[in-house]
C-alpha cells in the first residue's frame, strides 16, 4: 500500500522562547523536522507534506533539504490540529493511499511503531497511535470499548472521569487519504480551546460505522519538545541510544557518557573512541581507527587505520586515508591527507592535499587566506615538511622534496628539491660571554644604587 507522510509543524513553539521555529531546534545537531522526516522515511511515502506556519520559509528550506520532493503548504493561523491538516488536501488530491499524520516536534518514533500502525489497517479504517503515561496531564485521552476506540477527548473538555483514563494521544493516526479528508469536513470547534481538533475524527469516524482502533507504543517514543529543558532531555535521550547502538555495531567507547554524537555520525567496527570527543554533523570513521581524547570532528572522513587526536580538530572536508596519524593541537580543513602521512604537532593544514607518507613537521602553517581569497596547497608524496614551514599558498611541493625547518615556502618547489628561505646563521665567538658579563655587571650597579 502506497503511504503520504503528513508532517504537522506549523505551531510557534511559545514555550521555547525562541525566534527559530520549534521544529528546527537541534537534537543531536539535525533540526527535529529531520528526525520527524527520517522516522516517517522507514514508510517510504509516495508524498511527503510539510505544514507549515511560523517561521514557513527557514522550515521549507529545512525540510526540502532533507527531501527534495517534500511539499510544503502554509497555514497562516493555527486553528487545531484539523485545520492543519486540511491544508494538505490539494497536495494529497487524488491520493488513493494512505495518510500518516505525526508532528515535526515528536523526533523519537521508532519504525516498529509505524509499521505496526499500517499493519493495523489492515482491520481496521483509521488507527491512533497511543501510549501509556506515567503522568497523563493535559494529553487527549482515549476512550476504549475493548479494542475500539470510540473517541479521543481533550483534556480541557474532558469530565473526572476521563481525566482519570491514563492511555492517552500520541497524535499520530493512520487513515486512508480521502477517507480522512471526509472525516475533517465534518469536524467543528465548539469546544474549550475553540480549535479545529483533528482528534475529533474518531468520534465522527464511529458515527459513520467505520473501524477505529489505538496501537500502543511506549512513551519515550511520542515524547514531545515543548521547551529547551525538554530538548536537552531530548537530546539527552538521543545519546544514550546512539551510544549503545554504536557499543552494539562493535565501537569502542572508552567513557560513553563524555562522547558526544550528532545524528549522523557513523563509525565503524573495533574503532576507539577515547573520552571527551565531540562529533559533528557528516562524520563517518571507518574500522579501527582512534579517535583520542578531547578531539572535535565535523564534516570529515577518517579511514581504516588512522589515529586522530589528542586534541585535534577535523573541520568540514577533511579526508584521511587509512593509516594516516593526526596528533595533538592540529587543526585540518578541507584537506586530502593520503596514507601513512603524518601531522602530529601542532599545525594548520587548509585547502590542500598532503600526498602519501609525507611528513608535515611541528609548527607548520598552510598560509592559505590572504584576507580576500582562499588558495591552495599541493604537497606531494614522501615529502618531509621541516617544522615552523609557512606554506604561502597557492603553492606546490614536489614528490620527495623537503622544505628547511623554519622556511616561508612562497615559490613552488619541484620534486627531490630542498627549499631553504630564511636568514643565514652566523655564529660570534666569545659573544655570549661577553653580552652576561655585561648584563650581570649592569643589574649588580643597579641593585647597589636601589
Ligand atoms: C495534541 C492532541 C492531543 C495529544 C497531544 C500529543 C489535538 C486536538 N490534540 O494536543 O490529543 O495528546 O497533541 O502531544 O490534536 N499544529 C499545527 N497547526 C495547528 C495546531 C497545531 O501545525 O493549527 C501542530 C503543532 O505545531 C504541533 C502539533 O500540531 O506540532 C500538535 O499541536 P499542539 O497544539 O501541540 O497539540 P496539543 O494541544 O499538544
Ligand atoms: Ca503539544
Amino acid at each position: 500500500m502506497t503511504t503520504a507522510l503528513v508532517i504537522l509543524a506549523a505551531g510557534k513553539g511559545t514555550r521555547m522562547n525562541s525566534d527559530i521555529p520549534k521544529v528546527l531546534h537541534p537534537i543531536a545537531q539535525a533540526p527535529m523536522l529531520v528526525h520527524a522526516m527520517r522516522a516517517g522515511a522507514i514508510l517510504s511515502p509516495e508524498r511527503t507534506v510539510i505544514v507549515t506556519g511560523h517561521g514557513a520559509e527557514a522550515v521549507s528550506k529545512v525540510a526540502q533539504a532533507e527531501d527534495e520532493t517534500a511539499r510544503i503548504v502554509v497555514q497562516q493561523e493555527q486553528l487545531g490540529t484539523a485545520h492543519a491538516v486540511a491544508h494538505a488536501r490539494e497536495a494529497l488530491a487524488g491520493f488513493e493511499g494512505d495518510a500518516v499524520v505525526l508532528y515535526g516536534d515528536t523526533p523519537f518514533l521508532q519504525p516498529d511503531t509505524l509499521k505496526r500502525m499500517i499493519a493495523a489497517r489492515a482491520e481496521n479504517d483509521l488507527v491512533i497511535l497511543g501510549f501509556e503515561a506515567a503522568d497523563p496531564a493535559r494529553y487527549g485521552r482515549l476512550v476504549m470499548n475493548g479494542n475500539t476506540l470510540e473517541r479521543i477527548v481533550e483534556f480541557k473538555d474532558a469530565t473526572d472521569e476521563e481525566r482519570a483514563i491514563t492511555f492517552c494521544n500520541s497524535g499520530l493516526l493512520a487513515c486512508n487519504t480521502q477517507t480522512l479528508f471526509a472525516l475533517i469536513d465534518a469536524v467543528g470547534n465548539d469546544n474549550a480551546s475553540g480549535e479545529y481538533y483533528l482528534t475529533d475524527v474518531v468520534e465522527i469516524a464511529r458515527t459513520r460505522g467505520l473501524r477505529v482502533t489505538a496501537v500502543a507504543c511506549d512513551e519515550a517514543q511520542t515524547l514531545g519538545v515543548n521547551s529547551r529543558t525538554d530538548l536537552a532531555v531530548a537530546d539527552a535521550i538521543f545519546q544514550t541510544r546512539a551510544r549503545t547502538e554504536l557499543m552494539e555495531l562493535g565501537v569502542t567507547l572508552m567513557a560513553p557518557e563524555t562522547v558526544y554524537l550528532a545524528a549522523d555520525t557513523v563509525i565503524g567496527r573495533d574503532t576507539v573512541i577515547e573520552p571527551n570527543v565531540v562529533f559533528g554533523p557528516g562524520v563517518t570513521v571507518e574500522s579501527g581507527a582512534t579517535i583520542r581524547a578531547f578531539s572535535h570532528l565535523e564534516g570529515c572522513h577518517v579511514s581504516r587505520g588512522a589515529t586522530v587526536g589528542p586534541y585535534a580538530r577535523l573541520r568540514p572536508g577533511t579526508e584521511l586515508a587509512e593509516n594516516t596519524r593526526v596528533g595533538n593541537f592540529v587543526e585540518i580543513k578541507n584537506a586530502e591527507i593520503a596514507e601513512g602521512a603524518k601531522v602530529n604537532h601542532l599545525s594548520y593544514i587548509g585547502d590542500a592535499s598532503v600526498g602519501a607518507a609525507s611528513n608535515i613537521g611541528a609548527g607548520t602553517i598552510t598560509c592559505n587566506y590572504d584576507g580576500v581569497m582562499k588558495h591552495k596547497t599541493t604537497i606531494g608524496e614522501n615529502v618531509f615538511v621541516g617544522s615552523n614551514t609557512m606554506l604561502v599558498a597557492p603553492v606546490s611541493l614536489g614528490d620527495g622534496a623537503m622544505t628547511a625547518t623554519g622556511t616561508v615556502v612562497t615559490k613552488d618547489v619541484e620534486p627531490d628539491a630542498l627549499a631553504v628561505a630564511r636568514a643565514k646563521q652566523e655564529n660570534k665567538p666569545g659573544y655570549a660571554r661577553k653580552l652576561f658579563e655585561m648584563l650581570k655587571a649592569k643589574k649588580a650597579r643597579r641593585d647597589k644604587g636601589a
